[in-house]
């Protein structure tokens, strides 16, 4: 895995950028400003009026987008669109390189390389860890996957796009799975979150007077234990003196139980409950909740 860190660039190449919603609207904002001519294309023309007045050229035709580059950045809705799209284009984009940070599964990623190899067309998969707001700024992050040689080529064209540019290998499905892992963070813990202010909104307590203390708590109870599950998760010794799972089988019943009463929804904590309950059934009461993962690998 290789991490670059610098949106500053002086790879002015030219670059052309297949779809302009949100986020496609600022990577061509990016390549603009950085003094790339850039080339873009949207089934809606519309969006692309605020960037060619910045100097971007938009094309009516995307086979026209394609030949004015020799590297393609794609960012659409989804693999399928941009399959549709790109599938009868193949001549044009042969011996051409294409950057997709278009989100999707593994198997997409895997699917689109190996229609790109068949016709010669170089392909790089990516995936941004960022909101659009956030292209081009340091704190932005963009994972690639594919053939080392491809992001060797196109690393300086891309720096523009994020302060972090981060290479995870060979297999074309990685940055798809790097992204979904940090997806199901995201959405686990601000569920968590939200199902925690449900509960105290029941006893009168506001969001914003309740938010201090889950900062407090993810600041020095979640924090500590993700680096401290890494070690046990890949030493595989869960022996613990924090907290096992027999503790937390406990608590989370009146966790679930309490939401019930309290009309609040809770289909979230019993599945984690199911998942503890299922692990001490399986003689691991005393191991740490960081041995769920075995749990989640039974799925
Ligand atoms: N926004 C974010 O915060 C964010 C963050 C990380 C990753 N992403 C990923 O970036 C990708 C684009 O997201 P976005 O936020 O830019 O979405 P968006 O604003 O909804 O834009 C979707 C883009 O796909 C195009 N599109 C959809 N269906 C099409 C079709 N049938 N034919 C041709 N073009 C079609 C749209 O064209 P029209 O303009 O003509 O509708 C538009 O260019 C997604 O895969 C998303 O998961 C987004």
């Amino acid at each position: 895995m290789s991490n670059t860190s610098n949106t500053s660039n002086t790879n002015q190449g030219p670059v052309t950028v297949l779809g302009l919603g949100m986020m496609g609207t600022a990577l061509a904002t990016a390549f603009v400003k950085n003094g790339n001519a850039t080339t873009v294309w949207n089934r809606s023309a519309g969006k692309a009026d605020a960037l060619v007045e910045q100097g971007a050229v938009f094309t009516a035709g995307i086979r026209q987008a394609i030949e004015a580059s020799p590297v393609i950045v794609a960012c659409v809705s989804t693999y399928e669109v941009l399959n549709e799209l790109i599938g009868g284009a193949a001549a044009e984009l042969k011996g051409k390189t294409i950057v997709n940070l278009t989100s999707g599964t593994p198997e997409d990623a895997r699917a689109l390389a190996g229609w790109a190899e068949q016709h010669g067309v170089r392909y790089l998969d990516g995936t941004i860890m960022a909101v659009p707001q956030m292209i081009g700024l340091p704190q932005a992050m963009v994972f690639y996957a594919g053939a080392q040689e491809v992001f060797a080529e196109q690393e300086e064209l891309l720096k523009p796009l994020a302060g972090s540019n981060v290479y995870l290998g060979a297999d074309t499905g990685a940055a798809m799975i790097y992204d979904l892992g940090l997806l199901s963070l995201l959405w686990s813990s601000l569920a968590g979150y939200f199902h925690a202010v449900a509960l105290v909104q029941s006893a009168g307590v506001s969001a914003e007077a309740f938010t201090p203390f889950a900062l407090t708590w993810i600041e020095h109870v979640i924090t500590p234990a993700i680096p401290r599950s890494a070690q046990e998760i890949d030493s595989g010794n869960f022996a613990t003196e924090v907290s096992s799972l027999g503790v937390n089988k406990a608590a989370i019943e009146h966790l679930v139980a309490t939401s019930r009463q309290l009309g609040v929804d809770s289909d979230f904590s019993a599945a984690i409950q199911a998942l503890i309950e299922r692990r001490v059934a399986e003689g691991h009461a005393g191991h740490s909740l960081a041995s769920l993962v075995e749990a989640f690998k039974q799925g």
